[in-house]
């Protein structure tokens, strides 16, 4: 009996803790240099001080401008309007963001990671051709691409951490909105991190890793890597 309870407990503990581990488990930025709330007095949670709970009102929870198609004249055809805990400090702690993504005719939203969070995508308008490039894991599903072609009202998901992409296939304007499962989600575009990181990587290492001749990875490298991402 003593044993059994002993057992029990163990088990509802174990679950407690993996449960507790659920969400957020992982850190919400790509690291943390640690520094004292200058005022001593704010608890912090995860990478953000706490505003004081009698100095929060709606507003803290209330964004507006998704309503606006971004301007998509740039290298990629597209634009990110990112609603994160930077720019709705309501989504602290919480595990939510989203997105507006306007493309224009044939417009790339490149392949890129979110390294924190699934995304659901959902079409507005226009037709999309999206997929997603699972890991090296797996002996038959080693770097398995999965695409899809989207209408508007469809909805996609994209695994976390995958490279994923989404392409606009048509000669008039696209229009999706995004759900993440992170306040802070990340986002990594491959080739920006690659070829246009500071300073610059290593041309050789490039050149080896990608199996090309070191010229080819200079051109890479003198593009400009500037990115498709703005705030409501
Ligand atoms: C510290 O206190 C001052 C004065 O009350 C205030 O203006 C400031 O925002 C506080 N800083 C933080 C990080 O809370
Ligand atoms: C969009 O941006 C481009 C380049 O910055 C500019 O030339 C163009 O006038 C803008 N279009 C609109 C509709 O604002």
């Amino acid at each position: 009996m003593v044993l059994k309870s002993f057992v029990l407990t163990i088990a509802i503990m174990v679950l407690v803790t993996s449960m507790s581990y659920a969400s957020n488990s992982i850190p919400l930025q790509d690291f943390c240099v640690a520094i004292n709330d200058p005022n001593n007095s704010h608890v912090s949670m995860n990478g953000k001080f706490c505003k004081n709970p009698k100095d929060v009102t709606a507003d803290d929870f209330f964004i507006s401008g998704l309503n606006i198609a971004a301007n998509t004249s740039n290298q990629f055809g597209s634009v990110i309007t990112a609603v994160y805990v930077d720019s709705l400090p309501g989504l602290n702690t919480l595990g939510l963001a989203f997105s507006r993504i306007d493309y224009g005719p044939y417009g790339l939203n490149p392949p890129h990671i979110n390294p924190r969070a699934s995304e659901i995508l959902v079409v507005h308008e226009g037709t999309l051709y999206v997929g997603f490039v699972l890991s090296n894991s797996g002996p038959n599903m080693k770097n398995k691409l999965f695409t899809k072609i989207l209408h508007p009202g469809d909805v996609f998901v994209f695994p976390i951490g995958l490279i994923h992409f989404q392409f606009n296939m048509g000669k008039t304007r696209a229009v999706a909105f995004a759900g993440f499962s992170s306040q802070n989600p990340g986002l990594i575009f491959n080739a920006n991190a690659l070829f246009g990181s500071h300073p610059l990587l290593n041309d050789g290492i490039l050149a080896k890793a990608f199996q090309v001749n070191k010229k080819i990875v200079d051109y890479l490298q003198s593009q400009s890597w500037s990115d498709n991402v703005r705030l409501p």
